[in-house]
């Protein structure tokens, strides 16, 4: 039997080969993107209330009207946005799922798709997976920022969508208003689709606001935004997101997403409006800038390289040029078994496998665990170059 290849990802993700090392060795695992922190209590209590109450059947296919509206409410209150609850908000069971919906609502076999990198790791793999090619465009190193030439030259009249991640998973880096007005000026006038991934966008740092594409009027009608409430509520393992998209791209998301997932877990969507509605947490940027903060100035210490601080998300980028010159997976491999610090290469992170020496430190953790993770660092030598 040959069963086809659907995608040109091979192996296992990075993420779950650097979880696993870290488990075998015992290192302090700031690989993986998620908190070791609570979830607020109040967050679980609800949840617990929705099980024991009327609340465990399936759910409307768009999401529960109650969350839909809260997240509406959300928007209207933290960006000044009109959402419109029935026609644009879609609850997704995560944005891993939302993504790769929005990809199949709009690419064909034979459509060009394009993607900024280092990527998030599932981009590549969905484009593909609907028949369609991915064409990477790379960000400069070491500032991750956008060569807008590069962006112009790999659009091609086969160009259906364009994925973009900010702030961004693994560097850090935030887009602003301008970003989005140089993107605007290269799709007018074409029928590419954005994806725009926000899963971040709680997260900012340095006084600076988050810049969604919804804000962005002329962009709005032709973008879908997608979010995730694991990364505001700290609870990945949830596994619950939305889209937000005109009524139309609601309409094309809704047609994938009906045969596709269905609907999303409803305890888990009942306790997430309520809380939305009544309790909501603190803005989770000011504490994730004390981690970041708290990190880098114990990252002084070490022969790390920062060559920027993270703008936004809770992932921090480090040259290591000053430790070895290993290529990353194999430096990151190393560090975790040879100092018990699991990191992620960001290599992986590139269809081609750059190799610009970085690793991506997770500091979504608690003070001692990133205390404990970088007091190991600090037995890190820069003497003598391990080779
Ligand atoms: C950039 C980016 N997009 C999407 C996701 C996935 O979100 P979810 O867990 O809701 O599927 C992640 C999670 O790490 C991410 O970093």
């Amino acid at each position: 039997m040959i069963l086809p290849q659907k995608h040109s990802a091979t192996g296992t993700t990075i993420f779950t080969v650097m979880s696993a090392l870290a488990q075998q060795h015992n290192a302090i695992n700031l690989s993986q993107g998620f908190p070791d922190f609570p979830i607020d209590e109040r967050l679980a209590d609800l949840l617990h209330e929705a099980a024991k109450g009327a609340y465990n059947q399936y759910s409307p296919m768009p999401g529960v009207p109650m969350l839909r509206q809260a997240i509406s409410d959300d928007f209207k209150r933290r960006y000044g946005l009109d959402v419109n609850a029935d026609t644009e908000v879609t609850v997704t069971p995560g944005a891993t799922y939302a993504i790769y919906t929005a990809f199949t609502s709009v690419l064909q076999a034979g459509d060009e798709a394009i993607v900024l990198e280092p990527a998030y790791d599932s981009y590549i793999p969905n484009i593909e997976m609907n028949g369609a090619k991915a064409v990477p465009v790379p960000l400069s190193a070491p500032s991750f920022d956008v060569d807008w030439d590069k962006v112009k030259v790999a659009i091609t009249p086969k160009t259906k969508a364009i994925i973009i991640n900010t702030p961004h998973n693994p560097t850090g880096a935030a887009w602003s208003r301008s970003d989005w007005d140089k993107l605007a000026e290269l799709v007018r006038g074409t029928g590419i689709y954005i994806l725009s991934d926000e899963v971040y966008e709680q997260i900012i740092f340095d006084g600076k606001e988050h810049y969604t594409v919804l804000q962005h009027e002329e962009l709005r009608q032709r973008s879908f935004a997608l979010y995730s409430f694991g990364k505001v509520f700290h609870n990945t393992g949830w596994k619950i997101g939305y889209c937000i998209a005109p009524p139309m791209l609601t309409q094309a998301f809704r047609r994938i997403h009906q045969f596709l997932g269905f609907s999303v877990n409803t305890p888990g969507q009942y306790a997430l409006a309520c809380y939305l509605e009544t309790v909501r947490n603190e803005p989770i940027s000011k504490m994730m800038q004390a981690k970041r903060d708290y990190f880098l100035e114990l990252m002084r210490d070490t022969p790390f390289t920062i060559h920027m601080p993270a703008g936004g998300s809770y992932f921090q980028v480090a040259g290591y040029e000053r430790i070895s010159d290993m290529g990353d997976m194999d430096f990151a491999k190393w560090l975790t078994e040879e100092y018990g610090v699991a990191t992620i290469p960001v290599s992986p992170f590139y269809s081609n496998k750059k190799d610009d020496k970085f690793v991506r430190f997770c500091f979504a953790k608690k003070e001692e665990t990133l205390r404990e993770a970088v007091g190991r660092l600090k037995a890190l030598s820069t003497a003598s170059l391990v080779k």
